[in-house]
């Protein structure tokens, strides 16, 4: 099998092979050595397979050793006379096909969270990006697609020992060359490194989960890595100082931003790589915020929603609608503020093909604030309006009691005046059109109060 278009190869192949037995045929990489017997194939033959059984060739065309395609075909032959036979967990031909499975989907997964890109090349082109990364199975085509749509309005290549991966354009391309790890360094990994150590919660520290979902092989391309033997040596003496020190009373967390990038390109650039919660595993990308760099009003939301999470841009599905369509009757500029999200990645459960949307919890909002925090130190807005409960908790420490609080001004905890009101999404949900128009008015009331302020 060649190294680049291995599944239509394998299938090509497959559908000349199904009715061959499987010990007839020796299966291997193009880069094995030949076989002694190199017959031609028989000719080829229409086939349906069921679709459990598509997608787990696919996975299985991954595996390093060349197993996976022999694993491929004996449950290809062996289907066309015990259709049920993908049921049959126990089966030895499922279970080791399942297995290899499983290998090749964790490899993807660590794929997916490892890879760190750099910016390189010269600043007065398009923005570009590259990352290096070993992965442990021939991943690199399966995995393509996940990169495309996370990082689709960007420019990068992704380099492998055996293939390089570009994305230049809007177009990809890969190519079977073999390259060594390049050793240069870069301010986005300092910048990465920086934010890493503050997210670092030493009373958190278990080595052993860390070093399962974080093997050790990965850390030499990962530059967060670099600093996690410091931080393992010194948890523990913090963690002592942290149960020594005496008890202060509650009071809104004031959090800084951990690092310090220039601009909010650069903040956006290692926020693409956040991993400080779980929801960058099944999102499909960080939204950013948008809008002009200098705003004098930034709005911010709760977190992307469906479309939001596939457009890679904040509030443009319904709820967007609904904030344009009140904003513009309430004399706002929506083009002149920035926009942004309390949580920047999307939340949601899987119901058959639609994906509903869930709050994101405390430790998810908190986990994003020091985004947050960043955008509201390069805009430098004059006001702020928190839309929902969740921005308002993300930016005062309290998000209990909107509907008493809506309409009125309190303080960003960085001390800029703020301005509360709900979130657009609530008055989609509302069943009664006349409450509904009701609410829409207030909102627009609420909009008004920043849409006259001087600049
Ligand atoms: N809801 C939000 O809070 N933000 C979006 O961007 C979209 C929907």
């Amino acid at each position: 099998m060649p190294r680049l278009g291995t599944a239509t190869a394998w299938r090509d192949a497959a559908r000349c092979l199904v009715h061959v037995a499987p010990s007839d045929i020796d299966w291997g990489w193009q880069d094995a050595p030949t076989p002694m017997f190199d017959e031609p194939l028989p000719p080829a033959r229409d086939l349906t397979v069921p679709k459990a059984f598509a997608a787990l060739s696919r996975l299985l065309m991954a595996e390093r050793s060349g197993q996976g395609f022999a694993t491929a075909h004996t449950l290809l032959h062996r289907l066309q006379a015990d259709r049920g036979l993908l049921s049959r967990r126990a089966d030895p031909d499922v279970s080791r096909a399942e297995r290899i499975a499983k290998e090749i989907r964790r490899d993807l997964h660590k794929m997916h969270a490892f890879v760190r890109f750099r910016e390189v090349g010269d600043q007065s082109q398009r923005r570009r990006f590259a990352a290096w990364f070993e992965p442990t199975h021939r991943i690199e085509e399966s995995v393509a697609d996940f990169f495309v749509n996370r990082f689709g309005d960007m420019d990068w290549a992704i380099i492998t020992p055996e293939v390089t991966t570009t994305y230049a354009d809007g177009k990809l391309s890969q190519e079977a060359v073999p390259s060594t790890r390049p050793d240069d360094g870069d301010a986005l990994e300092e910048l990465w490194t920086t934010y890493y150590s503050n997210i670092f919660n030493p009373a958190r520290l278990k080595v052993d989960a860390m070093t399962a979902e974080m093997p050790k092989k990965y850390w030499k391309n990962l530059p967060e890595a670099r600093v996690i033997p410091g931080l393992i040596a010194g948890a523990r003496a913090q963690v002592s100082a942290m149960q020594a020190a005496p008890a202060r009373p509650a009071r809104p967390r004031i959090v800084e931003a951990p690092f310090a990038p220039q601009t909010l390109g650069e903040a956006c650039a290692a926020a693409r790589a956040c991993t400080a919660c779980p929801l960058h595993c099944n999102a499909t990308r960080t939204v950013w915020g948008e809008g002009p760099a200098d705003a004098d009003i930034m709005i911010v939301g709760e977190q992307p929603g469906d479309t939001e999470d596939l457009a890679g841009r904040p509030f443009v599905g319904p709820a967007g609608q609904m904030f344009d369509q009140s904003a513009a009757v309430a004399g706002l500029d929506r083009g002149a503020c920035y926009v942004t999200n309390a949580v920047k990645h999307f939340k949601f459960v899987q119901k058959g093909k639609r994906r509903i949307h869930q709050r994101p919890a405390r430790s998810e909002v908190e986990a994003c604030l020091p985004w947050l925090m960043q955008e509201l130190t390069l805009v430098q807005p004059n006001v702020v309006v928190a839309m929902g409960a969740t921005a308002l908790h993300a930016l005062t420490g309290s998000g209990t009691g909107l509907l008493k609080r809506r309409g009125h001004w309190e303080e960003t905890r960085d001390g800029r005046p703020l301005l509360i009101t709900v979130h657009p999404s609530f008055l989609l949900r509302l069943p009664d059109a006349q409450q509904r128009a009701a609410e829409i008015q207030a909102f627009q009331n609420d909009l008004r109060q920043v849409a006259g302020l001087p600049k």
